[in-house]
Order: C-alpha cells, then structure tokens, then sequence
C-alpha cells in the first residue's frame, strides 16, 4: 500500500517514513526541500534499504499538487507534516505562514478527497492549548487564542479537516504533538536545524559540540519548583510510530469518529534544568549555560495526558528522556564528525 508523506525529508517525517517502511508501507515523499536535504533519503535507506519515491514539489502550486495525484491515484492515505513550523518568525511574517501551512493544506484536501481512499494524519501540535488550566492535559481542554500565527495555522487546520471531513469521504486523525527530540538510533537520520536552532534540545547538542558558546535558559522564574519551564519531552522515534498506527486505524476503519484527535507525549514533564541535567548525565559532559530572563511567548509548563492515545489508539511512549538525549547527542557527534 502507497502512502504520501509530505515534508518527509524533514525531522518527524523522514522517522516515519522509516517506520512506515518497517512496517511494509511504500513511501511517496512530497517536499520542497525548504528545510531538509535530499541526502536524508541516502539516510532512510541506510536503515531500512528502502529508498522512498520521491518528488519535489511545492505544495503552493496548486496545479503541482494536482499533477501529482493525478500520478499517484491509487494512494491510501497522505501523512502531512510540511509546513513552518518557527513559532518566532510565524510572528515576522505571517502571510508566509497562512500561505504555506493553510493553503498548501487546502490543495490536499481537495485532491485527497477525489481518491477511493481519503485517510488523512494531520500534525498538529500541543501550542493550540495555549498555556492550559490543568495538568496533564486532555484532548478536550479548551483550544485557547493562539500565541502566534504559527499555533492559529494548526487551529485553523484543524477546523479546515474537520469542516472537510463532515460532507467528504475524508476520514482524520489530529495529532497533537508535545515536544519532539531526539534520533534514530543509527544516527542515520536525525533533526538537522538550519541556523541557531530555537529548539531547547538541538542548542543543548550544539553547545556540548562546541558549535555555541554557552546555552541561555530563559527564565528562571516561573511558578515551578526550580523556576524554570517544564515541557514533555517525547522521542521522536515513539512519535514516528503514532502516525504509523494512526493510519492503520484508518485502514482498518477502526476511528469511531470522521475526525479523532490525540495527544502525543509521554505523560511526564522535564523542567529545563532537568533536562540540562540529564543530558550532562548521558553525554559525560558539563554543559556551559547561564540564565537570562524570559522568552516572549513561553507558557509555564505542558505535559500530555497519555490516556486517550493508550487506551483508545493503542500507543505508548516506550523511549526515556535520557535516551532521546542520548540518540541527539549521538546523532550530534555523527554529524559533525
Ligand atoms: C522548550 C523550553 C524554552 C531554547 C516549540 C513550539 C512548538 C513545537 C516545539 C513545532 C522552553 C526553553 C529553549 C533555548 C531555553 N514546535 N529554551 N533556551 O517552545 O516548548 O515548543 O517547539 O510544532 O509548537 O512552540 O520548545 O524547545 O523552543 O523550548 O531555555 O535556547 O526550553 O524557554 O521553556 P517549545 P523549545
């Protein structure tokens, strides 16, 4: 069975499609290379000695997404996770956002609801929770005002499949991922930011590389026990394997709504400093950070309530903090060696 994986040379894309692989899936990849290599297929094959098809295209071109499916018709469901995904330049330049996450999103759906099949998994993200109530979170804690046109795209995407999904044959699933880190354990594959990464995990490896000079942790203030924010971490590699049971359940007509949604994460929350600490315990070394004041637009703390993905799609994260800290700076060493 053929599978579209958009943005699948990307950091979560290219793990699931290595999962997909590893669980008899053929791979079509969509992307526009904005934000990934092309070398990362050589990185795909390396693990599964499967090389995905693969075509570069933009999903702002609204006759190239229709070119495509007119080649590949006979798809079981698309996986779509390319879009940005920077919440600070979301605020820069919104249109970019609008046009990229919510057209291309558009485009989709209308070729997607032509097909025999239309099972559609949406990467969505916990930002739509904005700073939630209560903790852990559940999947129907209010979805609260977006803190930045990057988080209103994964709203508004989310109306966009629901509203689809009640008058067309679309059939989704919404995953709302926590935080993303960490590798495959080959190092074959892993998150390879362009720039100064923003991200809490690829500045840690970068700074323990020596590719920055120290680490800020932004805030120490925060109604927390050490004051700084806490986060649920979860390994990229367990959340590869979510979108892979997703799909299933669509396959095998499983989803007891058109439209589900599940929280991806592991349940546990990691304050900054724990995380800092945690990563000098697996790499054997004392990282060089200072702490300065806080990050415009950072909530206080979110973690995932784990129990609809357990018990109602069947998922659990298997993989520790530790050992995504220890797959990244592996990962980390590999690339820069
Ligand atoms: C985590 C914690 C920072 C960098 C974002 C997006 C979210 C998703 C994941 C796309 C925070 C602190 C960070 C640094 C620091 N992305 N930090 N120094 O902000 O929770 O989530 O990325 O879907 O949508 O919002 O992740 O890794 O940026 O920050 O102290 O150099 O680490 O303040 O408390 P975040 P993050």
């Amino acid at each position: 069975m053929k599978v579209v994986v958009t943005g699948g040379l990307g950091f979560i894309g290219s793990h699931t499609v290595v999962e997909l692989q590893n669980e008899g899936f053929e791979v079509v990849i969509i992307d526009n290379l904005s934000n990934a290599s092309e070398k990362v297929l050589d990185g795909i094959y390396n693990i599964t000695g499967q090389k995905p098809l693969f075509e570069k295209i933009d999903l702002r071109e609204k006759s190239a997404v229709q070119h495509f499916f007119k080649k590949y018709h006979d798809v079981v469901g698309i996986i779509h996770f390319a879009a940005s995904k920077a919440v600070g330049e979301s605020v820069e330049n919104p249109l970019l956002y609008y046009e990229n996450n919510i057209n291309t999103l558009v485009y989709l759906l209308q070729e997607l609801t032509a097909l025999p099949q239309a099972n559609f998994i949406f990467s969505s993200s916990c930002t739509v929770y904005g700073q939630a109530e209560k903790m852990p979170i559940t999947e129907d804690a209010s979805v609260q005002p977006a803190m930045s046109p990057y988080g209103n795209t994964k709203q508004i995407g989310e109306e966009i499949i629901r509203d689809t999904a009640k008058v067309t044959n679309v059939n989704a699933v919404l995953l709302r991922y926590f935080n993303p880190i960490g590798a495959h354990a080959s190092a074959e594959i892993g998150e390879l930011p362009l720039g100064v990464p923003q991200n809490l995990v690829p500045f840690i490896t970068q700074t323990a590389m020596g590719l920055r000079e120290k680490l800020s942790v932004f805030g120490n203030d925060y109604p927390t026990p050490d004051g700084t924010c806490i986060r649920d971490y979860i390994h990229v590699v367990d959340l590869a394997k979510a979108h892979v049971i997703a799909l299933q359940r669509l396959l095998n007509e499983q989803n007891v709504e058109k439209v589900e949604t599940f929280n991806l994460g592991t349940g546990t929350g990691s304050s900054v400093l724990e995380v800092i600490h945690a990563f000098e315990k697996v790499s054997g070394q004392k990282l060089n950070y200072q702490i300065v004041g806080r990050r415009e637009g950072d909530i206080t703390s979110a973690y995932a309530s784990t129990n609809k993905a357990n018990t109602v799609l069947g998922w659990k994260a298997q993989l520790s903090l530790e050992e995504a800290l220890a797959s990244a700076w592996k990962w980390e060493q590999k690339i820069r060696s």
